[in-house]
C-alpha cells in the first residue's frame, strides 16, 4: 500500500474537508431542531455527529462556521439563544426531505415547513420533534467549545440527552432492531449508505483471552484461499483444538462416502460439511488439492460464524499428514 501523508496546515481547507468527509464515513445523521428566540422552528442535518457517553447520556455534533464568509449557522445562532435542541436519527424513508432541509433558508423560514415534515411537541424542551423520525433525544446544550474560532471552523455542541422517544415499531426482542430502524449514513460528496439487508453483519466480541493470529499454525496463516478476515475469526477463539477431537471430528466423517459424480457438485456447494467431506476423500489421491478443498470449507464455515468447524477442518489436516 503507498500512502499519500498530507499536512492539513499546509492543505487548503477545501482539502482537509475531503479527507475528513471520505476517510470518516459512514457518518451517522443527526436531524437537528431548534427554536430561534423568535419562535421560528429550526430543522438541519449534521454528519459531524456521534454519541460520547451514556452515563448519563451525552452527544455532540458540530456546526461549522462558513467557509468563504466565516457565516455561522442559523442552528448555531438558535442554540446560542435557546441553549437547547431535539436530534432525530435519519433513516432511509426520510433521507430526500432531510436533504431539503439542509438547504440555506433564511431564518424566518420554518423547515418543518419546507421540508414537509410534521412537529410534535417536547416534553422538555422547546425545540419541536419530527414525527416522521423514529428515534427523538430532547437535549440540553451544555457547552458549544469553539475548533478554531474562523473560517470553515468547527464548533463542538455538547449536548446532556434529557429524553428519548423511540418508536415501538423499531424493535425486536427488547432492542433496536439494525433492519427495522433502516439508518443511512453520510459519505463524501452526496453519497450515502443505507444499513440495511445484507450490509448489516455480525462480528463476534473477542471473549476474555483469545489466541490471536500469530498462534495460529503457519500451514493455515499461509493459505491462499483463507483472508486477513478469515484469520483473525480464527484467532478469535480461546485454544487451538486438541488432537483427541480432531480425531472424532474426523471419526464422524469416516462412514460417509462421497461419489465422483457428488465430488463435482459438492464443489460448488454451498454446505461447508460437504466441501470438507470432498476434500477428505481426495487427501490419498491428491493432498494439495484436498487442502485447497478444506480450506474452502472453513472459508464457508467462517461465513457462518462456524470458528469451531473451521479450526477442525482446517487442523485435521496435522492428523491426515501423519497418516500419510
Ligand atoms: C447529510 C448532511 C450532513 C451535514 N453535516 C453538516 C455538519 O456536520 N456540519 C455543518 O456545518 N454542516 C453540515 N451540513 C450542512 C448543513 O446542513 C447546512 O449548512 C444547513 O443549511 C444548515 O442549516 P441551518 O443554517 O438551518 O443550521 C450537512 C448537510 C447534509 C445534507
Amino acid at each position: 500500500m503507498k500512502f499519500r501523508s498530507v499536512d492539513p496546515a499546509q492543505s487548503t481547507l477545501r482539502e482537509v474537508h475531503h479527507l475528513l468527509l471520505g476517510g470518516v464515513a459512514p457518518r451517522p445523521i443527526a436531524l437537528v431542531s431548534t427554536i430561534s428566540a423568535q419562535g421560528i422552528n429550526n430543522l438541519a442535518p449534521y454528519s459531524f455527529y456521534n454519541a460520547f457517553g451514556a452515563n448519563p447520556p451525552y452527544i455532540a455534533f458540530s456546526p461549522a462556521f462558513g467557509g468563504r464568509d466565516g457565516s455561522a449557522k442559523d442552528t448555531y445562532n438558535n442554540i446560542k439563544e435557546i441553549p437547547q435542541c431535539v436530534i432525530h436519527s435519519v433513516t432511509f424513508n426520510i433521507i430526500e426531505q432531510v436533504n431539503l432541509s439542509s438547504a440555506p433558508f433564511d431564518p424566518e423560514v420554518d423547515e418543518f415547513i419546507k421540508s414537509g415534515f410534521t412537529t410534535i411537541n417536547s416534553d422538555i424542551v422547546k425545540p419541536k420533534r419530527v414525527k416522521e423520525s423514529p428515534f427523538h433525544m430532547e437535549c440540553l446544550v451544555e457547552q458549544v467549545i469553539p475548533l478554531g474560532g474562523t473560517k470553515g471552523s468547527g464548533n463542538l455542541v455538547l449536548c446532556r440527552v434529557v429524553r428519548f422517544h423511540v418508536s415501538e415499531d423499531i424493535f425486536s426482542e427488547g432492542r433496536i432492531n439494525p433492519d427495522l430502524i433502516d439508518l443511512v449514513g453520510r459519505n463524501s460528496a452526496n453519497f450515502y449508505t443505507r444499513a440495511q439487508g445484507h450490509t448489516i453483519f455480525e462480528v463476534k466480541r473477542p471473549r476474555g483471552i483469545i489466541i490471536g493470529i500469530d498462534q495460529l499454525p503457519d500451514y493455515i496463516k499461509e493459505s491462499e484461499i483463507l483472508s486477513a478476515n478469515n484469520l483473525a475469526q480464527l484467532g478469535n477463539c480461546s485454544s487451538l483444538k486438541g488432537r483427541k477431537e480432531i480425531h472424532a471430528f474426523l471419526e464422524s466423517f469416516k462412514k460417509m462416502e462421497i461419489s465422483a459424480d457428488n465430488l463435482i457438485k459438492t464443489k460448488e456447494d454451498d454446505n461447508y460439511q460437504n466441501i470438507f467431506l470432498s476434500g477428505y476423500n481426495l487427501w490419498q489421491k491428491d493432498p494439495v488439492q484436498a487442502r485447497k478443498t478444506i480450506e474452502l470449507s472453513a472459508k464457508k464455515a467462517l461465513e457462518d460464524h462456524d470458528v469451531d468447524f473451521a479450526l477442525l477442518a482446517l487442523q485435521s489436516s496435522e492428523i491426515l499428514t501423519d497418516k500419510e
